[in-house]
């Protein structure tokens, strides 16, 4: 599907990459953002868009959202927290929303959504996990609420004649303060620039990439497949340990801290402790990552630090 003149509708777009992906599909279309700004922010809401506040958990702010003269829904709304403090309840949430957009779709006629999920469906898999590895066992009920939505654009896809895509993501780094470690530990530098709490024994090991790269990725599988059901992983062929990570940070702040680690193989419960997706499939479509991980990170911590600055109310 081209993404030109479309009426496009993104869901948690005023969060951190729904707002950024926003801002790129208002160059060619027309753009409605539904989000609850329960992590989001107002102010990240470019102006252009088409602004509906509301609980995607609600089927009428889903029947105000989508009509029949939307062409694509990007849903990307959710509790993205791996460690959620209620589980069941992000799980439910979660499925709830997806549910409530695929049945508004098939409603009013709308047959195409791209769907973030994550490489936390995997588990704990070999690395490079390709897209056909199996079995698919989850180790956070955030990641199985991910599989349980892919499963579920399949129906869609395979049952009512939906184009779907499923986009596995690696870890994404933005200007935005938030969840994560980059932003994590920024924060904790500034609160101490003396010493730094590494969670785990800093040797965990992901793919990090940008947001720029993760949305140019998206809008180009998009635009270059078409099956019922389109599943790529979104990731960089490089990682970057949790140490390597801190050394970064502390470089971009011109600080040099002692490091402190919580021990332990992981960050915290049903963290996937080494991460790397292969992105052959991606690579096979035409599309690859132009700035490796480590640099991702290194750009990630500089866009959080400049905005923070510039933009204090966007942090
Ligand atoms: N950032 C990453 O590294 C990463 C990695 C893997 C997957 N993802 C997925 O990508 C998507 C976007 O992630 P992000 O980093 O931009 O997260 P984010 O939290 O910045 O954005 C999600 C948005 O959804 C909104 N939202 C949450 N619940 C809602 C509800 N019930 N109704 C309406 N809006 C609701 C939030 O207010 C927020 O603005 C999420 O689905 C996330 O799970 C992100």
């Amino acid at each position: 599907m081209r993404l030109t003149d479309k009426k496009i509708l993104v869901t948690g777009g005023a969060g951190l990459i729904g707002s950024a992906l926003a801002e790129r599909l208002l160059d060619d279309n027309d753009v409605v953002i539904v989000d609850d700004l329960s992590n989001g922010i107002a102010e990240s809401v470019p102006e252009a868009a088409t602004f509906v506040e509301g609980d995607l958990t609600d089927e009428a702010v889903v029947a105000e959202a989508i009509d029949a003269e939307t062409d694509v829904v990007f849903h990307l709304a959710a509790d993205k927290y791996v460690n959620a403090d209620q589980p069941r309840e992000q799980f439910e949430t979660n499925g709830e929303m997806t549910y409530n957009i695929l049945e508004r779709m098939n409603e009013v006629g709308v047959e195409h959504i791209a769907f973030t999920s994550s490489s936390t469906v995997y588990g704990e898999a070999p690395r490079p996990t390709p897209e056909d590895y199996a079995p698919l066992e989850p180790i956070s009920e955030y990641g199985a609420a991910k599989l349980s939505e892919e499963a579920l654009l399949s129906v869609y896809g395979h049952n009512y004649g939906f184009r779907t895509w499923n986009f596995r993501f690696a870890n994404i780094v933005g200007p935005r303060y938030g969840a994560g470690v980059v932003p994590d530990f920024i924060y904790k530098l500034q609160q101490d620039p003396e010493s730094l709490t590494i969670r785990g024994n800093g040797l965990q090991e992901k793919s990090y990439m940008t947001l720029e790269d993760c949305i140019d990725a998206m809008c180009y599988v998009v635009e270059n497949t078409d099956k019922p059901v389109n599943t790529y992983n979104l990731g960089t062929r490089t990682t970057t340990s949790v140490n390597r990570i801190a050394d970064i940070v502390s470089d971009v702040m011109g600080v040099d801290p002692e490091y402190e680690y919580t021990g332990g193989d992981r960050g915290w419960s049903g963290d996937v402790p080494k991460m790397r997706l292969s992105i052959e499939k991606l690579a096979a479509l035409g599309w690859e990552p132009t700035v490796p991980s480590d640099q991702a990170v290194r750009e990630g911590a500089q866009a959080i630090l400049e905005n923070a600055e510039n933009e204090p109310h966007l942090s």
